[in-house]
């Protein structure tokens, strides 16, 4: 597998997804190391000095809220961020379906055609299951290249909440695909 290695002074992160998915829990859990009972509609932007993160970068969270942002707003967040994680909730389909049926698509639009966001699955609530939805995950890859890693983890019990972000660094600075797409040459 070739890792294109990127020089970053900074890594910005942006968590989309439907509505009470947990986007700004899995932020606030991460930043207080524990589950924050009441969680407000956004969490303010973060940033992470480099020393405590595993790839020594500086790293901005971004949160987002369809009920405080417009698409205007959301579209400018998703240009200015370096990955997106794509959040849906283990114990609800209907927001895995969304993540073909609406998020992909719209981070590609929102993107020039000769760019290519990388983004990370995040499945959160897995304290709320005893299955699975890696393998459904494993056949959105397939199909979205873009997407660069999924994790399973849960807000609540604290469980894969470093590696979440971990990964969504990882797939700045090593990403397994070009970021930008070449134009072929007829
Ligand atoms: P919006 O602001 O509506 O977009 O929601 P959000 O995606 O930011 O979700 P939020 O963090 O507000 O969480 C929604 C609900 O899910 C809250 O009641 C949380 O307590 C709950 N929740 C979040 N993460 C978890 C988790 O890992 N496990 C469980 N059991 N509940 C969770």
């Amino acid at each position: 597998m070739v890792h294109w290695n990127v020089t970053k002074r900074n890594v910005r992160i942006l968590l989309v997804g439907d509505q009470g998915v947990g986007k700004t829990s899995l932020i606030l859990s991460l930043v207080s190391e524990e589950f924050p009972e009441d969680v407000p509609a956004k969490a303010e932007e973060i940033t992470i000095p480099a020393n405590v993160t595993p790839q020594d970068v500086p790293t901005n969270i971004v949160d987002y809220s369809s009920f405080e942002q417009s698409d205007e707003v959301l579209n400018e967040e998703i240009q200015k961020a370096h990955v997106v994680c794509v959040v849906y909730s283990v114990d609800d389909d209907d927001t895995l379906d969304r993540i073909t049926s609406h998020w992909l698509p719209y981070i590609r639009n929102a993107i020039s055609a000769d760019q290519r966001k990388p983004v990370v699955l995040v499945g959160n609530k897995v304290d709320l299951v005893e299955h699975s939805t890696i393998d459904i995950v494993l056949t959105i890859m397939e199909d979205f290249p873009e997407v660069e890693s999924c994790v399973e983890c849960s807000a609540k019990t604290l469980h894969n909440i470093s590696e979440m972000f971990y990964y969504a660094q990882k797939a700045v600075l090593h990403p397994t695909s070009p970021l930008y797409i070449m134009e072929d040459e007829d």
